[in-house]
């Protein structure tokens, strides 16, 4: 028994955002069922290809344990489809640009005529308001949610993390918006409308940069280098480098082989509690009881110093010799791991965050597990379906179509060219 078995998602998304929500519902057991324009499908199939005629790792990744039919949603016997789905299904999940749902014909107001429980959940990127009509791409989100102004270097432009905090970080907001609403539907029997907007994600992911913003006005913030360096606090949040962000100093500092490696280095936090540790680690016993590093606030304005003699100490070792030497001290501190070093991990592997996957047209490819792990739904990672590959068994054994009304449907265009021998 998995988590969702039993409901129903008609997934209507398309490129990240929206796949990353419905992708993570289908992990937790519920039946996805991906409606794509025929003979086309999510534009991502055909995006960044890496084997030629087979579908891309950007669509294959973001579209696991999924059924994919082939519906044109503009034709009228497609329409007359996609209202059969919409009676049939939970909730509704779609990323189009602002207004194409309505443009199809299927408004809030029609989808509950159709279905009064229907749960239609939608990405944009903007929420109600003067941008709401703008198509967003993840960058964008990064910028305008506060992201890019916040991230880089003091001295340099702002910047964009590799952490797609805009389209799958949406993704996972959208995905928890559905399951409470599955949940308050589960009481009252009605559906709803759950909106995600790329922008209001991102900013909920910068709270604590927010929280920065407003405790400028208490001064300057101490715990940014910056304030150690004597530059001084403009009217928003600066750029904080690879600062921690928190209320313990962090930094990114050099290991053994920086000169030719560009990962090999560590994440160094200078926790208060373990800071006699850190002093006898790095070879500086006498820092213990300096006056001016007596305490965190003490230390402050010396981030810098303390910094590069804990870099001197660092590069003398592997970014996994200090992990080993320092975890057992409860020094908090990371490896920067390559991808590639991830894609190795053995533990990660074990526990599923890592997966193979078989794959007809590409074979064997490494794709990225369900992150959340449920003690008693566990998740087996299937492949993503073939376009149109399910179209045939959606409309027979989900809709109930008999023999003649699957002929008619494939007749009419739309739902692309169906393999003949299945729908006979
Ligand atoms: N049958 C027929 N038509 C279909 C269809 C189907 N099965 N599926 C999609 N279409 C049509 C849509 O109705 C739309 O037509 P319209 O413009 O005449 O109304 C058209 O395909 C294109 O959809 P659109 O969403 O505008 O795609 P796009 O490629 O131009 O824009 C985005 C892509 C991502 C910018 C845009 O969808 C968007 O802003 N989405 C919301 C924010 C978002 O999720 N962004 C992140 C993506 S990772």
């Amino acid at each position: 028994m998995k988590a969702l078995e039993g409901v129903k998602i008609l997934d209507f998304t398309h490129v990240q955002s929206g796949p990353t929500c419905t992708q993570l519902l289908a992990w937790f057991g519920a039946d996805v069922i991906k409606v794509e324009r025929p003979g086309v499908g999510d534009a991502t199939r055909k995006q960044l290809v890496d084997v030629p005629g087979a579908d891309s790792l950007y669509f294959t990744m973001l579209n696991h344990n999924k059924r994919s039919i082939e519906l044109n949603s503009k034709n009228e016997t497609g329409k007359e489809v996609l209202t059969r789905l919409i009676e049939t299904c939970d909730v509704m999940v779609e990323n189009f640009a602002p207004g194409a749902l309505d443009r199809m014909g299927f408004t809030w107001e029609r989808i509950q005529e159709i279905n009064p429980k229907m749960i239609l959940a939608s990405v944009k990127g903007f929420g109600p308001g003067k941008y709401e009509d703008c198509k967003v791409y993840e960058n964008v989100a990064q910028c305008a949610g506060g992201a890019a102004s916040t991230t880089g270097f003091l001295d340099g432009p702002p910047l964009v993390t590799g952490a797609q905090i805009g389209d799958s970080g949406t993704g996972l907001h959208l995905a928890l918006g559905i399951v409470t609403a599955l949940y308050q539907a589960a009481k009252t029997g009605k559906g709803q409308k759950v909106l995600a907007p790329m922008q209001d994600g991102v900013i909920n992911l910068c709270r604590v940069k927010l929280r920065d913003q407003q405790r400028l006005k208490a001064g300057p913030l101490k715990e940014y280098s910056q304030y150690g360096e004597g530059i001084e606090f403009g009217d928003a949040t600066p750029r904080a480098g690879n600062d921690s962000g928190g209320g313990q100093p962090g930094r990114i500092l050099k290991c053994k082989g920086w000169h030719d490696d560009p990962n090999a280095y560590t994440y160094f936090i200078t926790q208060a509690a373990v800071w006699d540790k850190i002093c006898d680690v790095i070879g500086e016993p006498g820092w213990k009881t300096a006056e001016e590093f007596a305490t965190p606030e003490k230390r402050l304005p010396h981030l810098d110093a303390i910094f590069a003699r804990i870099e001197d100490w660092t590069m003398t070792k592997s970014k996994y010799e200090v992990m080993e030497i320092c975890n057992p001290l409860n020094i908090p501190v990371g490896p920067i791991l390559s991808t590639k070093e991830i894609m190795e991990d053995e533990g990660l592997r074990k526990t599923g965050t890592i997966v193979e996957v078989e794959h007809p047209e590409r074979g064997t490819y490494v794709s990225v597990g369900c992150p959340i792990k449920l003690s008693e739904s566990p998740v087996e990672v299937t492949r993503s379906p073939l376009l149109g590959e399910h179209t045939v068994e959606i409309l027979s054994e989900v809709l109930g179509y008999d023999g003649e009304e699957l002929a008619k449907v494939v007749e009419s265009g739309a739902v692309g060219d169906v393999n003949k021998a299945a729908a006979e």
